[in-house]
């Protein structure tokens, strides 16, 4: 099944590293992002599930949830987690599905036959309360994803969630954003009143509502 923008994500059940879990039960009503890895035991896998432990705070300050899976078992997984932690000095404690038989991988599409018959691709999605796709993005096996911009699209996103604005190109964290077109400019000021630029009619920016 292929999953698109503003898709509602599709439930499931699953054994993890950490016990069975419910998808929508797990998630509750905090985002999410669901990852998936080729394999365990890989070097590129590794450094990005310690890397996703050590952001642990950046999640929990976005009211985010974490899981990761592959086509591993559960049994696996827990040795593979000691391993992480010890090569990467982390604590991984968000779970990681174990998908031996490959429900979840094809039901999120984290198989493409061309790359490998077997193995999940890097995919990774971002869900919203209320379990919409809101991000997809599809990495190599051979390149680790950039946990940074995984951060950067949650702040955009949850940005865009709360104050009608939209983030340019780039984009980081405090700098200016651009105010939707469905707000009229007459209307900027009483609801952006640090203030704003028009530098087009359909080019607005104000400060960042939130800080
Ligand atoms: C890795 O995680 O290191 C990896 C997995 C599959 C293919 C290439 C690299």
């Amino acid at each position: 099944m292929s999953i698109r923008l503003g898709d509602t994500a599709p439930n499931f059940k699953a054994t993890t590293s950490i016990g069975d879990i419910d998808f929508y039960e797990y998630l509750g009503d905090s985002w999410g992002v669901l990852f998936s890895h080729p394999a365990d035991y890989t070097p590129v896998c590794t450094t990005e599930l310690g890397r996703t432990a050590s952001l642990k705070s950046e999640f929990d300050k976005r009211n985010v949830k974490v899981l990761a899976l592959s086509v591993d078992t559960a049994e696996s997984h827990k040795g593979w987690i000691s391993d992480i932690n010890e090569t990467q000095n982390t604590d991984v404690d968000f779970p990681i599905i174990a998908d031996p038989d490959r429900t979840v991988a094809n039901l999120y599409d984290m198989i493409h036959p061309n790359a490998s018959e077997t193995l999940t691709v890097r995919s990774l999605f971002i869900i919203s309360p209320d379990k919409k796709v809101k991000l997809i993005i599809t990495y190599p096996a051979s390149t680790g994803r950039n946990f940074n911009e995984v951060l950067r699209v949650i702040d955009s996103l949850q940005l865009t969630a709360n104050y009608s604005v939209a983030t340019p190109a780039d984009w980081q964290d405090g700098e200016d954003v651009i105010v939707v077109n469905s707000i009229k400019t007459e209307d900027i000021p009483s609801k952006f009143p640090k203030g704003h630029q028009v530098i087009k009619p359909y080019l607005r920016t104000t400060p960042q509502p939130n800080k």
